[in-house]
């Protein structure tokens, strides 16, 4: 039997943090700029504007962290067992989502600052993006490429969750590497 190597601890918490934050933020962005989009304005919209955007925000820090963490700490190779072209996919899926979910919140964070809109929740404000002016039309164009990202990086995720349930369905160990 193949002797399967999990990924470090620290790296599977942040992991699962990470996946249940995105999981939120996807449903949260598109209702909150549908509701938008309708003109419909109140207590419930603000709530998920400001929770977007903190939560968001959380996930651009962790994403620092994220990336020392894979410099420094070297994740478990692939078994042999792996045919080298999954093995190849696998990496440029992995190193794609890791671009997506820098840039994705940099831009909403650009937006937002831009607006300018940083207040959060409980009336917590976002730093504003340094270098950054504040220029609504700007402001409505870096919403536009965050949005469209925002949708690409779900559709990548859609793969990345479907690779992962093959790997659950065949057994062949790699699911249980971020367990
Ligand atoms: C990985 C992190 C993030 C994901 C996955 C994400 C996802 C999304 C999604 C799916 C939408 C809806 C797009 C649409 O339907 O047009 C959206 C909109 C938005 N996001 Fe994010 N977002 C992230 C980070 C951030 C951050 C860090 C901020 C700001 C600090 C932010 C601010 C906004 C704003 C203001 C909108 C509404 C734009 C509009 O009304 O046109 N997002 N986001």
């Amino acid at each position: 039997m193949t002797q399967i190597q999990k990924y470090p601890l620290a790296w599977r918490l942040l992991h699962w943090l990470m996946a249940l934050m995105i999981f939120a933020l996807i449903p949260i962005g598109i209702t909150m700029a549908e509701r938008a989009e309708h003109g419909i304005w109140g207590a419930l919209t603000n709530t998920l504007y400001n929770w977007h955007k903190l939560i968001g925000f959380t996930v651009l820090l962790l994403m620092v962290v994220r990336v020392v963490m894979k410099v420094w700490l070297k994740g478990p190779a692939y078994p042999d067992t792996l045919p080298r072209h999954l093995q190849l996919a696998a990496h440029s899926l992995h190193h794609l989502l890791y671009v997506m979910l820098v840039l994705t919140p940099l831009l909403g964070w650009a937006g937002v600052t831009a607006y300018p809109a940083l207040v959060t929740v409980a009336g917590y404000y976002l730093p504003a993006m340094p270098f950054v002016p504040v220029d609504e039309a700007l402001a409505n164009r870096l919403f536009a490429i965050h949005g469209a990202f925002a949708i690409t990086l779900g559709v990548l995720i859609v793969g990345h969750i479907g690779a992962a349930l093959k790997h659950l369905i065949d057994k062949d160990g790699l699911f249980r590497r971020m367990l």
